[in-house]
C-alpha cells in the first residue's frame, strides 16, 4: 500500500460569458443586492449553447496535464463528477477519455451532485493506495445552466458553469489524510431535477439549514479524526453554494475568514466542479505551502455530502 495520494496538479477551465447579478435583473425578479446579500455572488460563466460538460473537462484536464509533467499515456484511470452529462451513455469520463486520446485507462462518471468531486477524489485514493492505479485524473465539469429555468429566481441567480481537474498519484510523505463521504436518500426531493420539465427545483432554505448543519458536524468530526485542534487548519475549500453557508461553517470550527477559498462570488455555483475550481484558483496563486493542512468539504442533492483532509 502506498501511504497517501498526493495532489501533483490542479488545472481549470470557465466558459467565456460572464453573466452578472446586473444583467439578472432585466431576465427575473431580482436585484443584485439580494444576490450580493443572500449568496455572495456577484457573477458567474454560463457555457455557449454548443460547449458540453466534456468540452469544459478537456480544456480543463489538459492544464492539470501540462502543470503536472506527466505524459497523457501515464494515466491510469479518469474518474469524472458531473450531473450534467453531455450524452446518457456512454459516459462523459469515456468521451473525455477519447477526446484526450489516452489508451491505457479506465474512465467512470459518478453523479453525487454538488459533492460528486469529493466521491471522485475518495475513489482516486482508493485505487492509488490499493496501488492497482498509478497516476489517476480526477475531473468536476458542469453544464449546471443547462438544467435552469430562468423565469424561477429562487434558482437561476445560484448557479454557473465550468471544470476543475487534479492528477493524483502515491506519496510517502504528504497527501490525503482523511476522507469521509455519506448520503440519505430520503432527502430526495429537496432539491432535484424536474423529471418532466429538466429543470432544478429547490427548498432552498431546507437545503440551507440541513447543509450547514451536517457539514459543520462533518468538519469538526473531519478534525478529529486526524488529531487536529481547530487552530492547526491552515485552509478550507468548500464547495461554493453560498457565502453565508460557507462563513457559518467556518464559524462552528472557529476559522478566521483569511483561510477560507472563496469564488462563489465570481463562479456562481458550478456544483461538482465547485471545489476542484476553487482550489486550482488558489493553487495558482501559490496560496498553499508544503505542509499545509488543507480541508475540502461538500453538500448536493441527495442529500450527499464528504470532506478530505490533506497535508499539501
Ligand atoms: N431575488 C429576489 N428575491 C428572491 C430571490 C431572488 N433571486 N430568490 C428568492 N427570493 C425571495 C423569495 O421569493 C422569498 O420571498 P417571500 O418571502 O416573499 O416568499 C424571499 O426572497 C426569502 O426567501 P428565502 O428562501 O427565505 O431566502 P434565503 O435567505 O433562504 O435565501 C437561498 C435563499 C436560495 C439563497 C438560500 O436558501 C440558499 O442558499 N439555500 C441553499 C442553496 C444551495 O446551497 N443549494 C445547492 C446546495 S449544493
Amino acid at each position: 500500500m502506498s501511504k497517501f495520494t498526493k495532489i501533483i496538479s490542479s488545472g481549470s477551465y470557465l466558459p467565456e460569458k460572464i453573466l452578472t447579478n446586473k444583467e439578472l435583473e432585466s431576465i427575473v425578479d431580482t436585484t443584485d443586492e439580494w444576490i450580493t446579500e443572500r449568496t455572495g455572488i456577484k457573477e458567474r460563466r454560463v457555457s455557449s449553447d454548443d460547449e458540453t460538460s466534456v468540452d469544459m473537462a478537456y480544456q480543463a484536464s489538459i492544464d492539470a496535464i501540462n502543470k503536472s509533467g506527466l505524459k497523457k499515456d501515464e494515466i491510469g484511470a479518469i474518474f469524472l463528477a458531473t450531473c450534467t452529462p453531455e450524452r446518457k451513455f456512454p459516459s462523459t469520463a469515456v468521451l473525455l477519455q477519447n477526446r484526450l486520446n489516452i489508451k491505457n485507462a479506465f474512465s467512470v462518471d459518478l453523479n453525487a451532485a454538488c459533492t460528486g468531486f469529493v466521491y471522485a477524489l475518495d475513489i482516486a485514493k482508493k485505487y492509488i493506495e490499493s496501488k492497482q492505479v498509478k497516476y489517476a485524473l480526477v475531473v468536476g465539469t458542469e453544464k449546471i445552466t443547462s438544467l435552469l429555468d430562468w423565469t424561477d429566481r429562487n434558482t437561476c441567480v445560484l448557479f454557473g458553469d465550468g471544470a476543475g481537474a487534479m492528477i493524483v498519484g502515491s506519496s510517502d510523505t504528504a497527501g490525503i489524510l482523511s476522507s469521509t463521504i455519506g448520503s440519505d436518500g430520503s432527502y430526495k426531493d429537496l432539491l432535484t431535477v424536474n423529471t418532466d420539465l429538466e429543470y432544478i427545483e429547490m427548498k432552498g432554505s431546507d437545503v440551507f439549514k440541513t447543509a450547514v448543519n451536517t457539514l459543520g458536524q462533518l468538519a469538526k468530526h473531519t478534525l478529529e479524526l486526524n488529531n487536529l485542534e481547530q487552530g492547526q487548519l491552515d485552509w478550507l475549500v468548500p464547495h461554493q453554494a453560498n457565502e453565508r453557508i460557507i462563513l457559518a461553517i467556518a464559524k462552528k470550527i472557529s476559522l478566521s475568514h483569511d483561510k477560507i477559498i472563496i469564488t462563489v462570488n465570481k463562479h456562481g455555483n458550478t456544483s461538482a466542479a465547485s471545489i476542484p475550481l476553487a482550489f486550482d484558483d488558489a493553487n495558482t496563486k501559490n496560496t498553499f505551502k508544503s505542509g499545509d493542512y488543507i480541508m475540502m468539504e461538500a453538500f448536493g442533492a441527495g442529500f450527499t455530502w464528504g470532506s478530505i483532509l490533506l497535508r499539501f
